[in-house]
């Protein structure tokens, strides 16, 4: 394949992110675009000059000319819309997380296999640059051997122009039994991912304490143990209402710290710029040398981890390499996200590798 040619599935509130990525790419025309919202789907074609405008699924993926699409519908419907592509003879991306259960993601992946086409979800945390910094840090030793991660996520408010103009629809399959848990679910598998791509092992063990608050917000701790057994993870999500913060997208930031018996790495933003500091931070100390070194200038966007991710596909579909993130690694996230969950209920540990179904919070939807 010289050349990409990709239709766009569900244009909603986070399509335009996504698409970027392929309209700027040379090797990529989008041609295109299937929204079961008629108006949707013609404004989206207009907005990014796609020539094809679907308002089924079937007919985008009955037309000849696509070799790939990305789905970008809500996330309830991945399996069905994935599967269907796949067995068209698409090459399918993904949007996170990859599907509402464990069985579900994993008959998407043997379908893949048994239909011979690629699937990869899309995740645009693993493309950010700050953390592919932070890891490419990590993989050449510059902190010794991990021995502790954190990461904190902040929800507050923000008056941005993104989120100002997000389409109400968007959270309403979000706050239902459509969905099986929420911000913890919908969210927080780009940092589930995170905690074990940033230092390349699995968790075996889970401890958790979730609450609830308004909306779908769970502000939660965790604890994981790893692989590792000097590794240690601690993730937390905290709820802040009143506190507005900078950001150009979501009212959200994060804050990595990787810890190793050497030195340690801050992320000190990915979602928003809430900190006025550079966005990676590395602290380096060993006997007779202590070193801090900003990345100031690192690209911190949060919008160029999509539009990497996006070229990522593309490039992978063009040389025959394989695409981040690979399905059964996007399984893994979900066993994680569930693990959470399923340990906070019963408040006691959970290895998230024995986790194969899907695990609701108690009372989820009916608050
Ligand atoms: N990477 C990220 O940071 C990020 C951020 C937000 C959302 N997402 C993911 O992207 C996906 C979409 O999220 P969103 O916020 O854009 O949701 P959304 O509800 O705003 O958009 C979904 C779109 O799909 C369309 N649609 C629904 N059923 C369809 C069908 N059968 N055929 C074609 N189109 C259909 C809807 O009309 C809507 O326009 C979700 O899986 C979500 O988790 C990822």
């Amino acid at each position: 394949m010289e050349k990409v040619r990709l239709g766009v599935i569900g244009a909603g509130n986070i399509a335009d992110l996504n698409v970027a990525g392929y309209l700027e790419h040379p090797k990529c025309d989008v041609l295109a675009v299937c929204d079961v919202n008629q108006d949707v789907a013609q404004d989206a074609a207009k907005k990014w000059n796609v020539p094809k405008v679907y308002t089924r699924i079937d007919d985008i993926l009955a037309d000849d000319e696509i070799d790939a699409v990305e789905v970008l519908t809500p996330t309830h419907l991945h399996h069905d819309h994935v599967i269907a592509a796949l067995r068209a003879g698409k090459h399918v991306s993904v949007q996170k997380p990859v599907a509402n259960s464990i069985s579900d993601a994993r008959e998407m992946s043997a379908t893949a296999d048994e239909c011979g086409k690629v699937l990869r979800v899309s995740e645009c945390f693993v493309h950010y640059p700050p953390l592919e910094l932070a890891k490419r840090l990590v993989v050449e030793g510059a902190i010794g051997r991990p021995t502790a991660i954190r990461i904190k996520t902040l929800v507050g408010q923000t008056d941005s122009v993104f989120q100002n103009n997000l389409r109400v629809e968007g959270y309403e399959w979000r706050l239902d039994s459509r969905s099986p848990g929420g911000h913890l679910f919908d969210d927080m598998v780009h940092k589930y991912a995170m905690a074990t791509w940033l230092v390349d092992q699995d968790i075996t063990s889970v401890q958790a304490v979730v609450h609830r608050r308004d909306l779908f917000f769970e502000p939660c701790a965790c604890i994981f143990e790893y692989e590792d057994p000097d590794l240690i993870g601690t993730m937390e999500v905290n709820y802040a209402p009143k506190l507005w913060m900078k950001s150009s997208f979501y009212g959200a930031d994060e804050f990595f710290e990787i810890q190793g018996d050497e030195g340690l790495i801050w992320v000190t933003r990915a979602t928003g710029e809430m900190l006025d500091m550079a966005p990676v931070i590395l602290h380096q100390g060993t006997e007779g040398n202590i070193t801090t070194t900003e990345f100031a200038d690192i690209e911190a966007n949060w919008s160029t981890g999509f539009k990497r991710s996006s070229a990522h596909f593309v490039e992978a579909l063009i040389d025959g390499t394989d695409a981040a993130m690979s399905a059964e690694e996007a399984t893994k996230v979900l066993q994680l996200c569930f693990a959470v969950y399923d340990a906070s209920e019963k408040r006691r540990p959970v290895d998230p590798r024995t986790v194969n179904e899907v695990v609701v919070p108690k009372g989820w939807a009916d608050w």
